[in-house]
C-alpha cells in the first residue's frame, strides 16, 4: 500500500500534536508534585547540614515537615543585615531573584566567582522547644574546579561555631573534588570555628591533616587530589561570611541588634 505525500504530512503532523498535548499536559498536571518535590529537597539539605538527619538517612515527607515546626525560615536584607519581612520566606527563591534587575545586584569581583547576589537572602532559624534559636543554616554558592557547588552552612547561636556543612549541587569530579558529599569529609567540620577573634573570617581547607576542632579550630583537611575545589569551598565560606554575605546579619545577630522580635529568647 503506498501512502500520498499530504498522507503521511497530515499524518505526521496529528502524531506531533498528540504528543505535545500528551507531553505538555503531563508537565502542567506534574508540576505541583515537581515544586512539593523541590522543596522538601531543599528542607532535606537544611536538617542534615543542621545534623538532625545523617546524610543517606531515609526520612518521609511528614518526619521532615515535623522537624520544620521547629524551624524558622526568614529572608535577610544582606547589605544592612535586617530580617525583613516576607509573605512565605520558606518558599523564597533566591537563584530566581539575584538573577531579576529588581531583586538582585552585581556582587563586587570575589574569588569565589559569586557574579549576583540577590538583596534577599533566606536563613532557617532551627529552634528548641522553648523557641529559642540554636542554629543559623545558611545558604552558600561558589566555584570550585568545573562550576558552582550549592551548599548550606549550620552554624551554633554563636554564630562561630560550626554544626555543619552540605553540598547538594554540583559538578566537581566523583571521588576527588565531589569528596564534599563524603560524610566522612563533612564531619570533620563539626566544632571547627569560622571567625578569628576579630571576627573576620578564617577558616581554611589545607593541603593536608589538620588537627582536631578544640586544637586547630580554623583549618579543616583538604581533599586529596582535590585541592581546587578545597579552595573554592574556603572561597565561599570567606565571601558568605564576609560584608557582602551574612557578615552583617550574623553581626546584629551577635549585637542582638536584629530588629525582629521572632529573635525573642536567642541566646
Ligand atoms: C579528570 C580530572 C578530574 C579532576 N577533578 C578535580 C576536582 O573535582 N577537584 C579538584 O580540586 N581537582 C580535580 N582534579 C585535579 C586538579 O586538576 C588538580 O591537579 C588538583 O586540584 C591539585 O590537587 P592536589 O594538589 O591535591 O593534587 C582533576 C584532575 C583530573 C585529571
Amino acid at each position: 500500500m503506498q501512502f500520498s505525500v499530504r498522507y503521511i504530512l497530515l499524518f505526521s503532523i496529528a502524531v506531533c500534536g498528540v504528543c505535545a498535548v500528551f507531553v505538555s499536559s503531563l508537565a502542567v498536571s506534574l508540576k505541583d508534585r515537581q515544586e512539593t518535590n523541590e522543596k522538601l529537597f531543599k528542607q532535606r539539605n537544611v536538617l542534615e547540614a543542621a545534623g538532625l538527619i545523617e546524610s543517606g538517612q531515609s526520612v518521609t515527607p511528614q518526619e521532615i515537615e515535623t522537624y520544620f515546626e521547629n524551624i524558622e525560615a526568614v529572608l535577610v536584607d544582606l547589605q544592612s543585615g535586617q530580617e525583613v519581612e516576607a509573605e512565605d520566606a520558606a518558599a523564597y527563591d533566591q537563584q530566581a531573584a539575584k538573577k531579576d534587575p529588581k531583586l538582585g545586584r552585581d556582587a563586587p569581583k570575589n574569588p569565589s566567582l559569586v557574579f549576583r547576589l540577590p538583596l534577599k537572602a533566606q536563613v532557617f532559624k532551627i529552634k528548641d522547644k522553648s523557641g529559642a534559636v540554636d542554629m543559623y543554616v545558611l545558604p552558600i554558592e561558589g566555584y570550585g574546579l568545573w562550576g558552582t557547588l550549592f551548599g548550606f552552612i549550620a552554624l551554633d547561636s554563636d554564630t562561630n561555631t560550626v554544626q555543619g556543612l552540605t553540598y547538594y549541587q554540583h559538578k566537581e569530579t566523583p571521588g576527588l573534588g565531589g569528596e564534599v558529599d563524603n560524610p566522612n569529609w563533612k564531619a570533620l567540620w563539626e566544632g571547627r570555628k569560622v571567625f578569628d577573634n576579630k571576627w573576620q573570617p578564617s577558616i581554611q581547607v589545607i593541603k593536608g591533616q589538620a588537627g582536631s576542632p578544640e586544637e586547630d579550630p580554623y583549618r579543616v583537611d583538604g581533599m586529596s587530589g582535590a585541592t581546587i575545589t578545597g579552595r573554592g569551598v574556603e572561597n565561599m565560606l570567606d565571601f558568605w561570611l564576609g560584608p557582602d554575605g551574612f557578615g552583617p546579619y550574623l553581626e546584629n545577630v551577635r549585637n542582638g541588634g536584629v530588629a525582629n522580635d521572632r529573635l525573642k529568647g536567642a541566646a
